[in-house]
């Protein structure tokens, strides 16, 4: 899809017939034209108090804005402010392309510039699926490269900006990225005065902006160009400035399960202290207290609907975080690959959905394959699975007793046991536990399922070095799967659904042994004959199977103001002050969890959060009352119960 052109002067793109920028000159136009005019906007904004600074562009290319735009930050910026940078893209290049294209520009100072985010993309290709992937390029700057056609971003966008970068192609090239449909939809992501960037300057476009409320002007332009523009957003109706929430002093987390030690654990990585309150014992005090692996991404699935989105957002967020800085909850136990062995129906299913999407692709490449393999007709492979376990030591103390009742007081939630004893105080409160949630009445409009299971875990350590068992690599699952773990040498055979006596799971468990292994009798007498034990536990969910993940509703205001909130959806449900929930992990606690709590975390700390809107509200644990209002439900049917 890129050319460069052969005398070494420009660099095109086949696909729009169009040049990305001139070879010579291209950094040099990225500050004149974008980066110049928003570094004096963003100290314009700095001047009025403002520390923290949303920038979007539309049209990522080559990345050359980011690249000159990071490099000013890291020279100029203060300390204490914050960046946070959106680029839509709907044709991401190959890791090659785009060093080959920045090999043309210049000699070294360029290889610096742009291996600052360009080492971040993962090298097999996965920055390139569709949705939001985000790096923090720095301490205080991150960066979501947002694989999507513009005009279907934009609907989706949850966050507001104060600089626009208008950056793709010429309209005669390009016109769906000049529409005035667009502007309008932008037009809801911006904040008063904020200001949109181009090279393009032409009378129709201005007239466009200006009947949109923009100011326009034309400024001097980059040679040979004779003008660039700046536009401001000037609207008739006041629109709600940009006011971050109080810096995170503490934590409470109530409930220290999976949930619970992945908030403390990233909680931690971000500086903030607090405290885990749960009845139960934990990790670091009691190795029964949770399976000995989660398996991460075996429901991964290459469909585009929310849950499809939201676990393959989940599952990549994990993977950068855990290459970047350790795993900021689950410690890698195995990375290995996940074989689906589809012996059913299902295969054929799978099949075709696969080869739709590896048929076809908006990168310059197949990003797919990242994420699916197909092996052979009858297996499938994940590559990116992993089997995780919990830390040994939890991240946060524990304070070990039962949350019989919260209380907002002077700005603290403070927790109390049965007796009225207080057990702690935090200015933010996480609600980890899904039992805790209801009982203490902070659920609401979602009845939560209760799923028991069941899981076999096979003492391995004395069976032959020569049986194939030590030949397992990969986890191999069908209906159940399989996964060797070492360091004690065990099978962990998981899982069923329901509360099978311990008969009846063992056989049922040791019968999916047999046929994922597919083993002589006498071989698999030996593992079914060596000693093991059944790990018994409860997966909650949502009636949508979806996480609950955000802040929880403030139902007495909702109560006051549900006539209202009812008649009008743009209204915001009102929320309870500094009180978030991570629950309903359902079955798949090992992708949500880590996730959860980085969405979580960047919401407290008024970081937009990685997410499109549409996800964000597929996960808000307000979406039962919010879709109960809808339906026109009275607000006394709206308590959440088991
Ligand atoms: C058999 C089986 C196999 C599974 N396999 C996998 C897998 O391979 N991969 C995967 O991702 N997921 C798996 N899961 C799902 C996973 O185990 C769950 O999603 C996860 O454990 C849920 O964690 P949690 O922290 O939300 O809840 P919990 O682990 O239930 O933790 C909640 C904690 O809150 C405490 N608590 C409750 N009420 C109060 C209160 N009032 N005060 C104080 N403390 C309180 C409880 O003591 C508990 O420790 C499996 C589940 C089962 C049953
Ligand atoms: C001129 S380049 C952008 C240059 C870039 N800002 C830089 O600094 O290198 C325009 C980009 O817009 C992308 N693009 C074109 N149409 C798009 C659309 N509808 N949605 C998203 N991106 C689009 C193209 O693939 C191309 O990469």
């Amino acid at each position: 899809m890129l050319l460069i052109d052969n005398d070494g002067v420009s660099l095109r793109n086949t696909r729009y017939g169009d040049v990305y920028r001139s070879v010579s000159g291209c950094l040099q136009e990225s500050e004149w034209v974008f980066v110049e005019p928003a570094w004096q906007m963003i100290e314009r904004l700095a001047s009025h108090g403002r520390t923290q600074f949303h920038v979007l562009e539309l049209g990522f290319g080559l990345g050359f804005n980011l690249s000159v735009f990071l490099d000013r930050w890291l020279k100029r910026a203060k300390p204490s402010w914050r960046c946070y940078v959106q680029s839509i893209e709907l044709h991401p290049l190959g890791l090659d392309e785009y060093r080959r294209a920045w090999a043309a520009v210049a000699g070294p100072p360029a290889t610096e510039l742009v291996e600052r985010w360009l080492h971040c993309f993962d090298a097999d290709g996965a920055y390139a699926l569709p949705g939001i992937h985000r790096y923090a390029l720095h301490s205080n700057f991150w960066f979501d490269f947002f694989v999507a056609d513009v005009s279907k971003a934009l609907k989706r966008l949850h966050t507001s900006f104060d600089i626009v970068f208008l950056d793709g192609f010429s309209e005669a090239a390009n016109p769906s990225m000049w529409r005035s449909e667009v502007f309008r939809d932008l037009r809801r992501h911006l904040y008063e005065g904020a200001l949109l960037l181009s090279y393009a300057s032409a009378k129709s476009l201005r007239d466009r902006l200006s009947a949109l409320e923009f100011d326009v002007s034309r400024e001097p332009g980059f040679p040979p160009k004779r003008f660039r523009l700046e536009a401001r957003y000037r609207p008739y109706r006041r629109i709600k400035p940009f006011c971050p929430k109080p810096a995170v002093e503490d934590l409470m987390i109530i409930g220290a399960g999976l949930a619970g030690q992945c908030m403390a654990l990233a909680a931690r990585a971000r500086g903030i202290q607090g405290v885990l309150i749960d009845a139960k014992l934990q990790q670091d005090c009691d190795s029964q207290a949770h399976l000995p692996a989660f398996l991460e991404h075996l429901h991964c699935s290459p469909d585009d609907n929310e849950m499809a989105r939201l676990s393959r957002a989940a599952l990549l967020s994990s993977y950068r975080l855990g290459s970047a800085q350790g795993s900021q909850g689950l410690s890698p136990l195995v990375s290995c690959r996940l074989q689906l062995l589809y012996r059913s129906e299902a295969r054929a299913e799978w099949a075709k959905r696969l080869n739709a999407l590896l048929a076809h692709s908006e990168a310059s490449f197949n990003p797919w394959p990242a994420l699916f393999q197909v092996l052979d007709e009858y297996r499938l492979c994940l590559p990116r699975s992993r089997a995780m376990a919990l830390p040994n030591q939890l991240a946060f103390p524990q304070r070990q007793a039962f949350v019989a009742r919260l209380d907002l007081h002077d700005g603290r939630w403070q927790a109390f046991d049965e007796s009225g004893q207080l057990i702690a105080s935090a200015a933010t409160m996480v609600l980890t536990s899904p039992q805790a949630l209801v009982k203490l009445g902070f659920n609401h409009a979602m009845p939560l399922q209760r799923k028991p299971g069941v899981s076999l875990l096979i003492d391995i350590s004395s069976v032959d070095p020569l049986h194939p068992v030590w030949q397992i690599k990969s986890i191999l699952a069908d209906q159940q799967h399989v996964l060797r773990l070492a360091a004690p040498d065990r099978l962990l055979v998981g899982s069923l659904y329901g509360e099978p006596n311990d008969i009846e799971a063992r056989s049922s468990l040791l019968d999916a042994l047999q046929a994922l292994l597919a083993m002589d009798a006498s071989l698999f007498d030996v593992l079914s004959n060596a000693p093991s034990v059944l790990w018994r536990g409860v997966r909650f969910n949502a009636p949508d199977h979806l996480p609950m993940i955000g802040a929880i509703a403030d139902r007495h205001q909702v109560g006051e103001q549900w006539e209202r909130l009812r008649k009008n959806a743009r209204l915001p449900m009102p929320r309870l002050e500094q009180a978030y929930t991570l629950t309903a992990l359902g079955a798949r606690g090992a992708l949500w969890a880590p996730f959860g709590a980085e969405i979580l975390l960047d919401m407290m700390q008024s970081i937009p959060c990685p997410l499109e809107a549409d996800l964000l509200a597929a996960i808000d644990p307000a979406r039962g009352l919010i879709r109960a209002m809808r339906r026109g439900e009275p607000l006394s049917g709206t308590i959440g119960h088991l």
